[in-house]
């Protein structure tokens, strides 16, 4: 059982709506129906309604009127002559005042006249309105005793009576009918004979003994002596210290009227059917005139008895009033009602109230949320919370069986339910196309307004709020409950930002909803937050082109700015460092340029002609998250091999990739005290002779193959690093006899897997006309067309250029002689075939041995020959044209002779056999797929000049 209503115990009743005021002073209200003051007869209550329109400022006094006099009304005073006053939170008050109160005037019989002066200021009472409040009901329906329950006491008013004439009254039960006013005419006679219930007081308890009648009998409270309270042991007071004591006491001719606030110190609290009931009972002794009078006033009012439901609030009321009803009784007539007013049947059934009995309660049923009530918002411990507030009432009327005197029971029962939750949703929904949260805190009561939003950027108004765009409105269901929506950007700067892992962006915005509940301004915080995770990051991106110097590299920012940082392998990006590459940026971009040979690229492959290198990028968030990586390897022309014709073979070597341990300057050709001609930590450089450090030489037909191998000399290394063990860079040179076909290798160098490094060379052979014997002076380009008379011999020398290679001999295989520049044209005449002398030749081809002198090095790579001048004849016909000498020559290996021209007996009779020619030493060579030719010679025009 909820014990959960409140007693209004404050007359000084702050009103919260403020209206402007219009005084009308004076106002009497029957006259003024729709003024916003009604006054209305309930039976034995009049209630008088204040509509919180009227209201001028936020505080209302009441008087009571009594004939000319006036009386403030103070809570003790209203408890104790029978007012009472109920205000809702927005200032709407009804005010009860009882029939039976203090002020109450009674012209005649069944008229009761009342006048309420109410006065409305504010604060300070500098604007203040009052109005005057006259009104006469008319109720005749008296019965033997009444029992009123209000909120802030108990009353019961007991007739000094003859109980026939009562139970003729309940007959009209006319209750309802005789709220008529001042205006309505009707006149009842009643004729009431008076008895007194007469006890005998016997020490401890009273006893009914007898009753007397008393006609022409009229008591005043003068007449009172005494009064017992039971509490429930009897304590006596005077008259006069019973009123001071608080209780309200009124003796007419008719009736005795006995009021107490609740919770006086002479009531007692009884557990009645499991209701607690607040129990006033007296035995009031007036002087006596005809003997001893003693009339007893019981009352008892509950002060519980209610359950709640999340939907209904359900009223127990016991069905007998045990401290009220001594004998055996019987329920004549059973109503509800709401702040004071009688429902009738049809009324309750569109409230979907209900009034029944059991066997030992009277239930009323009211759902939470009627019309008649009103629910309130609070926030205890800044928690939302809602009560529903209404004001039922019950009224019984039962006679007592042995009496047969009837007893009208009224309660006016205020209820105010316990703190309910209220189901109050945030919603934070992203809406990620507008790149925004859309906010929805509801519902709540009408009476709560929304004052302003902290977020953690500050505290801002309702206007504020709109002002920055966020739209924030007030939706109104139909139900009057309302919610509040807003719109919050992402890019605003109370949205926090950040990323759990890269490419996720999760937006969080906490705000705290300042609420305010009207009119208390009781303010609360509703605290929410907004969060969301969107795959929306747009990483940087980076591009990059190469051409043959250059890397070129663009990165665009994405999504998020530029609020990272560039690595360029190992190294930062720094703004010194981007001055040595270029870095250009804009609002969206920036670019920079790296050459290839610079300290961040990395060289993952050498080859003779160029080298492939890489730089690598990473851009790292702040987090040292990596947002993006981009590797950029270009082939660059580089050539590392050169194969000088002189024999001279140069390679650069450079830090690989795969060999990070590599320090450049310990590195050696095959023979080992060959080292870089120089080096630093990227790059070494060699140069070498074919001769020496180890090269070796294979031929493979008309080619020479030099070849060498850079390693790292591993006694500089500890084991600690393995991998330089496997670092092996051959460098070849293959000299071809000037043919102008070229190869190239390309091989990763790889750990176990070194690569072969080739260099094309040329052996450069050249043919010369010497003007004489000796091979001195020879004819340079300028002196062709060489003019020379018949049978003049002209000595041919055949040299291979530049070489130093001493193992080479050169080889004449072929020579002859045309009349045309083209070497294929005819006519032609043999001069040497298969490295011998034309034997058919008339004018001898003569072979001249080689010797060393200051010019001829090497004398196996020069051949000499001579023919005396001749001409073609055609036809018999003296062709005086010019002729052309051409040969064909090989380059044999001395030292591995093969068969073929290399081995002819002619080259040398004396080493034949000695010589092989190396054009077939093809076999466990490599796969080289290209033709061997011997060198192709062929002098200037000579002339033939006709003697003199
Ligand atoms: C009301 O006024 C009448 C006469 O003016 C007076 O006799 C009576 O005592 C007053 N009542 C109260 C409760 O003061
Ligand atoms: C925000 O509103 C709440 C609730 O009404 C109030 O208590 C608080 O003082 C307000 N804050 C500011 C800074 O105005
Ligand atoms: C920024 O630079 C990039 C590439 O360098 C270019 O594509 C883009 O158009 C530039 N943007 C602006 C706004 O200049
Ligand atoms: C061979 O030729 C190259 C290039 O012309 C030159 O640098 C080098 O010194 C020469 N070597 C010899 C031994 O003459
Ligand atoms: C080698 O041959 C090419 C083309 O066949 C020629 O241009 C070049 O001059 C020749 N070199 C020598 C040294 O004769």
């Amino acid at each position: 059982m909820m014990h959960a209503f409140e007693y209004h115990t404050t007359w000084i009743v702050m009103l919260a709506v403020a209206v402007s005021s219009q005084k009308q002073p004076g106002l009497s209200q029957s006259s003024q129906p729709n003024s916003g003051l009604r006054a209305n007869c309930l039976g034995n209550v009049m209630r008088l309604s204040l509509d919180k329109s009227l209201a001028v400022g936020n505080l209302l006094e009441v008087d009571a009127i009594n004939g000319t006099d006036v009386i403030p009304l103070t809570p003790r005073l209203a408890a104790q002559c029978g007012y009472s006053m109920e205000s809702d939170p927005w200032g709407n008050t009804k005010i009860y005042s009882s029939l039976f109160g203090c002020y109450a005037g009674s012209k005649e019989a069944g008229t009761f006249s009342l006048g309420l002066n109410l006065r409305m200021s504010g604060d300070l009472k500098l604007d203040e309105a009052t109005y005057v409040v006259t009104k006469t009901c008319n109720y005749r329906s008296l019965a033997t005793r009444h029992i009123l329950c209000e909120r802030n006491y108990i009353e019961v008013s007991t007739q000094l009576f003859k109980p026939q004439i009562a139970k003729n009254i309940l007959g009209h039960d006319d209750d309802f009918t005789d709220d008529a006013g001042q205006d309505s005419v009707k006149y009842y006679v009643h004729y009431y004979y008076y008895y007194y219930y007469v006890y005998l007081f016997l020490h401890l308890c009273a006893v009914v003994l007898t009753f007397l009648p008393m006609p022409q009998a009229s008591a005043s409270p003068n007449d009172i002596w005494k009064l017992m309270f039971f509490t429930p042991e009897p304590k006596v007071m005077l008259l006069n210290e019973a009123k001071k004591a608080g209780y309200g006491v009124k003796s007419t001719e008719h009736r005795l009227v006995l009021r107490s606030p609740f919770n006086s110190a002479e009531t007692y609290i009884e557990n009645v059917a499991g209701v607690p009931m607040e129990v006033f009972s007296v035995s009031t002794y007036y002087v006596p005139i005809y003997g001893l009078n003693i009339v007893d006033s019981d009352a008892a009012c509950p002060t519980g008895g209610l359950i709640f439901t999340d939907k209904t609030i359900t009223w127990h009321v016991p069905r007998r009033i045990t401290p009220v009803i001594k004998g055996a009784v019987k329920i004549l007539k059973m109503y509800m009602g709401i702040d004071g007013q009688r429902l009738d049947k049809y009324q309750m059934a569109a409230r979907k109230y209900t009034l029944s009995s059991t066997e030992f309660h009277i239930v009323i049923e009211l759902p939470i949320g009627t019309p008649d009530g009103y629910y309130k918002s609070l926030a205890p411990d800044d928690q939302y919370h809602i009560t529903f507030t209404v004001e039922p009432m019950l009224e019984l009327v039962w006679r007592e069986e042995s009496t047969q005197t009837d007893t009208k029971y009224k309660v006016l029962f205020p209820i105010t339910t316990p703190l309910m939750s209220w189901p109050t949703q945030f919603t934070g929904n992203a809406v990620p196309e507008e790149r925004l949260f859309e906010i929805l805190l509801g519902t709540f009561l009408p009476d709560v307004e929304l004052i302003n939003i902290t977020f953690n950027t500050g505290v801002f108004s309702v206007a504020e709020c709109n002002v920055k765009g966020f739209d924030v409105k007030e939706h109104r269901f139909p139900n009057g409950s309302k919610s509040f929506y807003l719109k919050v950007p992402f890019f605003e700067d109370a949205v926090l930002v950040h990323n759990p892992v890269p490419l996720l962006t999760t937006y969080i915005l906490p705000m705290t909803f300042g609420l305010l509940i009207l009119p208390e301004e009781t303010p609360f915080s509703h605290v929410a937050k907004a969060e969301v995770s969107l795959q929306d990051v747009v990483p940087p991106a980076i591009t990059g082109t190469c051409d043959p110097g250059y890397f070129y590299v663009t990165v665009g920012y994405g999504s998020q700015g530029h609020n990272f940082r560039t690595m360029i392998g190992e190294r930062e990006l720094t703004s010194k460092l981007g001055e040595t590459y270029g870095l250009m940026s804009n609002s969206t971009h920036f670019s920079f340029v790296v050459p290839y040979s610079s300290a961040d690229s990395i060289f993952e492959m050498v080859m003779s002609t160029s080298v492939r290198a890489r730089i690598d990028l990473e851009l790292v968030a702040s987090n040292n998250w990596k947002l993006n990586d981009f590797s950029l390897s270009c082939s660059f022309p580089l050539t590392t091999t050169e194969c000088y014709s002189n024999g001279t073979m140069t390679a650069l070597a450079m830090k690989v990739e795969s060999v990070p341990n590599m320090i450049l300057s310990h590195l050696t050709l095959r023979d080992d005290s060959c080292k870089p001609n120089s080096s630093n930590n990227r790059f070494a450089y060699f140069s070498f002779g074919v001769n020496s450090c180890g090269t070796t030489r294979t031929m493979l037909g008309n080619i020479m193959v030099y070849e060498n191998d850079i390693s790292l000399d591993l006694k500089s290394y500890t084991s600690k690093y393995p991998d330089v063990a496997y670092y092996k860079q051959t460098v070849s040179c293959y000299y071809l006899v000037n043919v102008t076909e070229t190869m190239a290798f390309r091989t990763r160098p790889r750990v176990k897997d070194p690569s072969a490094d080739i260099g094309m060379g040329y052996l450069i052979v050249q043919m010369r006309l010497a003007q004489d014997e000796s091979y001195k002076l020879f004819y340079q380009v300028e002196d062709y067309p060489v003019a020379k008379y018949l049978r003049q011999p002209l000595y041919i020398e055949v040299e291979l250029m530049q070489s130093m290679d001493i193992k080479i001999e050169l080889v004449l295989e072929n020579c002859w002689a045309t009349q045309h520049k083209d070497r294929s044209s005819l006519p032609r005449w043999n001069l040497i075939v298969d490295s011998c002398a034309n034997l058919d030749d008339p004018y001898s081809t003569v072979f001249h041995p080689v010797e060393f002198d200051s010019r001829v090095n090497i004398p196996a790579h020069v051949k000499r020959f001579s023919v005396n001048m001749f001409t073609f004849v055609t036809d018999e016909v003296v062709l005086k044209e010019n002729i052309f000498v051409h040969c064909n020559a090989v380059l044999c290996d001395s030292n591995n002779p093969s068969y073929g021209v290399c081995s002819s007996q002619c080259v040398n009779p004396a080493k034949t056999g000695a010589k092989k020619s190396w054009t077939a030493d093809l076999k466990g060579s490599r796969n080289i797929n290209y033709q061997v030719q011997g060198e192709q010679l062929s002098s200037g025009p000579i002339l033939l000049s006709e003697p003199e």
